[in-house]
């Protein structure tokens, strides 16, 4: 006689993890069926997944289950079962005939954070100035990427406002950008990795999405569907974090570099600062604004952070690729791309392959047109010293450039730009930040937030490196 399927109960699995005990690689796999199942049949945009008549749990059990998870953890492997079992709960993205080295890097999420916005067309054009090196497959960087999320800027946000660009390509669309340019930016599909979908938005509902685990599970999942080779993280630290303390983020990033080692990913992580906005920009357009200039060989000074993780990250992702002797090599090998101009090159391949107009790449600052502006002066002279980055991501998300529910429109125009970094010496009435946003009437909450975070001392401040720590 056959095997009969062993039935679980959601219930047994909130009780045992409720008390710290461990759940079955089944019981685990039956948690995500069950998630999937209930989200398939409440939305049918999750093509080809049928409800599942022996796995289901509701949402009061699903929420009970994640509060149990964030309390207690997981164990090695259960975290890599559910990893699994959520990287395959839908479509896969098959790069096995692109014939390529597939590398991508992924941050934890932070303020002005457009580093991916540089380092897929310079890993791109790092590939394609050296396709023909014999036995080494060429480095291309399949990006799925994802929207501005709570105090975080989203990358598909900021590459919408190039006209056309369109980030919503077929998986079979997007092999082909990446046969021609090395590099493709998109969003998640439907039917790629639903589960996480689903248990983010019920995350975000029950207070349980800062547990290490659960991050872990959510982003490596979405990661290893894109069938990559290498893996390089940066992983976020201090107060604009999601998880701020240095201990946090080593623990997370040690999660990710297990998981994604085991899942036989070259995976490297980078402990880096987020104490205040990366670059000079901060919002949708006006990042795109700054990182075409700095690829056009024009980059401002405050953009100079920026640029160093940049080419750290996409020195790193060379190493891996085995384009680089060590991830220095790699970094310098990034900086010729970036000043020779082919990553340039490469920015407007991958531009007008997914349909965007390039045209909008002349004097890039000039089509910033927002309707309203304010700027925020020192009150007395001495140095910036501090601020709580999550506050000024949520200064801002309330100017227009973030949203407040899934789905809501962002404004193209909105952000900041700040004048000076943390350290840096200051007179009284000297410019701190400039808002912008697409009414007058949006500028007054953040204003108040910046200025109240934004804090100036008599002495410098102690500084942090850039890079913290690597986590291999
Ligand atoms: N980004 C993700 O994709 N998932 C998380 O859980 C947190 C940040």
């Amino acid at each position: 006689m056959p095997d009969q399927p062993q039935r679980h109960h959601a219930l047994d699995l909130i009780l045992r993890k409720r008390e710290g005990g461990e759940l079955s690689d089944a019981e685990i796999r039956y948690f995500v069926t069950a998630v999937v199942a209930n989200g398939a049949a409440r939305d049918n945009h999750i093509a080809g997944l049928a409800a599942s008549e022996t796995a289901t749990i509701t949402d009061a059990q699903l929420g009970a289950l994640l509060m149990a998870i964030y309390q207690h953890g997981l164990s090695p492997r259960e975290l890599a079962t559910l990893t699994t079992a959520m990287r395959f709960s839908g479509e896969t993205f098959d790069a096995a005939p692109l014939q390529t080295f597939t590398v991508d890097k992924h941050s934890t999420g932070g303020v002005g954070d457009k580093t991916s916005l540089l380092i897929a067309p310079i890993v791109a054009a790092a590939g394609l100035a050296h396709r023909t090196t014999a036995g080494v497959p060429c480095p291309c960087v399949p990006m799925i990427s994802g929207r501005s999320l709570g105090h975080t800027g989203g990358t598909l946000d900021k590459l919408e406002t190039i006209p056309g660009f369109n980030t919503q390509l077929s998986l079979s669309r997007f092999t082909e950008v990446l046969r021609h340019a090395g590099a493709a930016l998109i969003g998640q599909t439907p039917s790629l990795v639903p589960a996480d979908r689903l248990l983010y938005a019920m995350r975000d509902h029950t207070g349980t999405v800062e547990s290490p685990f659960l991050i872990t599970a959510s982003i490596m999942s979405k990661k290893l569907a894109e069938s990559l080779n290498a893996l390089v993280l940066d992983v976020k630290v201090g107060s604009g974090a999601f998880l701020p303390s240095l201990d946090q983020a080593r623990q997370l990033a040690s999660l990710m570099v297990e998981t994604g080692t085991r899942a036989g990913t070259r995976t490297v992580a980078l402990l880096t600062r987020m104490d205040e906005p990366l670059g000079r920009f901060a919002g949708n357009w006006v990042e795109v604004a700054e990182c075409v200039e700095i690829l056009q060989g024009n980059a401002h000074p405050l953009s100079r952070d920026l640029v160093e993780l940049s080419l750290t990250l996409a020195g790193h992702m060379l190493h891996l690729a085995s384009r680089a002797e060590s991830p220095a090599a790699g970094a310098e090998l990034a900086n010729q791309m970036l000043t020779d101009g082919s990553a340039y090159q490469a920015w407007l391949r991958i531009i007008q392959a997914q349909g965007g107009d390039t045209g909008i790449f002349t004097d890039p600052l000039r089509h910033h047109r927002p309707s309203a502006t304010r700027t925020i002066t020192a009150p007395h002279a001495g140095f910036l010293s501090s601020m709580d980055c999550r506050q000024v991501g949520w200064a801002i998300q309330r100017l227009g450039a973030g949203r407040t529910r899934p789905g809501d429109p962002v404004s193209a125009n909105a952000g900041i730009e700040m004048h000076l970094k943390l350290g840096d010496p200051l007179q009284a009435g000297q410019p701190l930040v400039t808002l912008f946003a697409e009414d007058p009437g949006l500028l007054n909450e953040p204003e108040s937030m910046l200025r109240e975070t934004l804090q100036i001392s008599a002495v410098p401040p102690l500084r942090h490196p850039l890079i913290e720590e690597i986590v291999r």
